[in-house]
C-alpha cells in the first residue's frame, strides 16, 4: 500500500517540477539553461549593471533568466523601463528574505512592499514628509545649516592635504543622513556626531548586502542555519541590529517626551497614528514594526542616492571646468552672495539643466528597486508570468526575533 502511494507522490512531484521548470514559450530571450542566472557571476566584470548592459547588447532590452523554477527578467533602455513603470501589474515587489531581516523577517516598510499595506503606508509617509518640509522651502534652514558645515569640512580637508589629493568617502552622505534624521526624529546630528557615522555605516552595510535581487541567501534562505557567516547572514544581522537599536532608542525617547496632539517630527506623527486613528482598526496596516520599516527604508532609499549624486556633481564639475564656470557665474549673478533658496531655481536654468544632466549621467541606482509581476503580463511583447510567492506560504518560517 505504501509503495504505490510513494510512487504516485514521487511521480506527481516530478511532473510538478518539470511543469514549473519549463521555460514559457514567449519568455524573454537570455542565456540558455535552467540556471542561466549564473551568467550574472563573472569574475572579469564585478559590476552587475555593466554585465547586464553587455547581456542586453546580445539579447535585447528584455532579458530572461532562470534559477530552476524561478524566473528573473532584466529590462534596460527607455522603452522597456517605461513599459515596466507604466504597468500596474508589475508594481509588485519581491518578498525579499534579506530585506525583510530589517523588520524581524516581516514584509514591512514602503520600499519592498506592495498591495494595500504599501498603498496606505506610502500615502501616510508622503503626506507627513511633505508636512515636515520635503520638497518645500521650510526644510531649507536645516539643509543650509548642513551646507555651511559641509563647506567648512571640505575647506578643512583640502587645507590639510599638502599634495592636494583628498578622499571624500562619506563627506556628502553624512549631511544627507543628518537632514533625513532631522525630519524623522526632529534633531540634527552635530558635526562629527559619531551616531551619524554609525547610522550611515549600518545603512550602507545592510543595503549593499540586501538589494532584493538574486543572491545565495535569497534563493536558499535555509543556508543561514548551515553557513551563517559564508552566506552573509551574520553580516546583515550585525548591521541591522545596530541600526534598529539606535532607532528604537529614539522611539522610546519620543514616547516619553511627546505631547499628544502635537507632532514635532515623523516619529511623533506615526506614534500619534498608533494611539488613535487608523492604527486601531483590526486590519490596520499601522504597527510599530511598520514604523521601524519606513524609517529604515527612508535611510536606505535616500542617503546614498542623494549623497553620491552630490559626489558625481563634484566629479563632473572637475572634468568639465567650463560648465563649472558657467554654473558659478549664473549663481553669482542671481544670488549676489546670499544663500540659495528653492525659489531661486526658476532663475537658474543653466544650473538646473546641469543638475539634471548630473543625475542622468551619474547613475546612483543602476539596478533600481526590483519589481515583481502581480499577474501574468507582458513587457515589450514578451510574456512575464505572475510570480508565485513561496515565502508567503510559510511566513512564520521567516520571523526572527530581533530587537
Ligand atoms: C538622487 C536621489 C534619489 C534617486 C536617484 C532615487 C531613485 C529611486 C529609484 C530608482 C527608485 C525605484 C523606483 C521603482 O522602480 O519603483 C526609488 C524609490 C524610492 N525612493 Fe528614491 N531616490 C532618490 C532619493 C530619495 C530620497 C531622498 C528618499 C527619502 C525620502 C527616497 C525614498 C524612496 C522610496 C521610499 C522609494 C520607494 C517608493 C515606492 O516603492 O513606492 N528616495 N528611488
Amino acid at each position: 500500500m505504501l509503495l504505490p502511494l510513494l510512487i504516485i507522490f514521487g511521480c506527481s512531484a516530478i511532473v510538478w517540477f518539470l511543469v514549473r521548470v519549463r521555460i514559457p514559450g514567449n519568455f524573454p530571450p537570455g542565456p540558455p539553461g535552467y540556471m542561466s542566472i549564473s551568467a550574472l557571476v563573472n569574475k572579469n566584470e564585478p559590476y552587475l549593471s555593466k554585465l547586464l548592459v553587455k547581456l542586453s547588447e546580445k539579447y535585447g532590452p528584455v532579458i530572461g533568466l532562470t534559477a530552476m523554477t524561478r524566473r528573473f527578467v532584466c529590462v534596460s533602455g527607455y522603452e522597456a523601463v517605461r513599459d515596466v513603470l507604466n504597468n500596474a501589474q508589475l508594481s509588485g515587489r519581491p518578498d525579499a528574505f534579506e530585506f525583510n531581516l530589517k523588520t524581524s523577517g516581516l514584509r514591512r516598510g514602503v520600499l519592498m512592499t506592495d498591495g494595500e499595506l504599501w498603498r496606505e503606508q506610502r500615502r501616510f509617509t508622503m503626506h507627513h514628509l511633505k508636512n515636515l518640509g520635503f520638497g518645500k522651502s521650510s526644510l531649507e534652514v536645516t539643509i543650509l545649516e548642513e551646507v555651511s558645515d559641509l563647506i567648512m569640512k571640505l575647506e578643512a580637508i583640502v587645507g590639510s592635504s599638502p599634495s592636494g589629493n583628498i578622499i571624500l568617502d562619506d563627506v556628502f552622505t553624512l549631511p544627507v543622513v543628518s537632514v533625513l534624521w532631522a525630519v524623522i526624529a526632529g534633531e540634527r546630528f552635530e558635526r562629527n556626531d559619531p551616531r551619524a557615522k554609525a547610522m550611515l555605516s549600518s545603512v550602507t552595510g545592510f543595503s549593499r548586502a540586501s538589494n532584493g535581487g538574486p543572491s545565495i541567501l535569497a534563493l536558499f534562505p535555509f543556508l543561514r542555519f548551515v553557513a551563517p557567516e559564508w552566506t552573509g547572514f551574520n553580516h546583515l544581522m550585525r548591521h541591522i541590529s545596530l541600526l534598529r537599536s539606535s532607532i528604537q532608542d529614539v522611539i522610546q525617547q519620543h514616547r516619553q517626551s511627546r505631547q499628544p496632539g502635537y507632532s514635532r517630527d515623523f516619529l511623533d506623527f506615526y506614534l500619534q497614528s498608533l494611539d488613535d486613528g487608523p492604527a486601531n482598526s483590526i486590519d490596520s496596516t499601522f504597527s510599530e514594526e511598520q514604523m521601524m520599516g519606513i524609517v529604515i527604508d527612508i535611510f536606505i532609499a535616500g542617503a546614498e542616492t542623494t549623497g553620491y549624486t552630490l559626489g558625481f556633481a563634484l566629479l563632473f564639475m572637475m572634468d568639465n571646468p567650463q560648465v563649472q564656470l558657467r554654473v558659478q557665474r549664473e549663481i553669482d549673478l542671481v544670488l549676489q552672495g546670499r544663500q540659495p533658496s528653492l525659489s531661486d531655481l526658476k532663475n537658474l536654468p543653466y544650473t538646473e539643466a546641469t543638475l539634471q544632466e548630473i543625475q542622468r549621467r551619474g547613475i546612483v541606482a543602476p539596478l533600481t528597486v526590483p519589481h515583481v509581476a502581480l499577474e501574468d503580463t507582458t513587457c515589450l511583447g514578451y510574456d512575464l508570468p505572475k510570480v508565485l510567492r513561496t515565502n508567503r506560504l510559510f511566513p512564520s518560517a521567516y520571523q526572527l526575533n530581533i530587537s
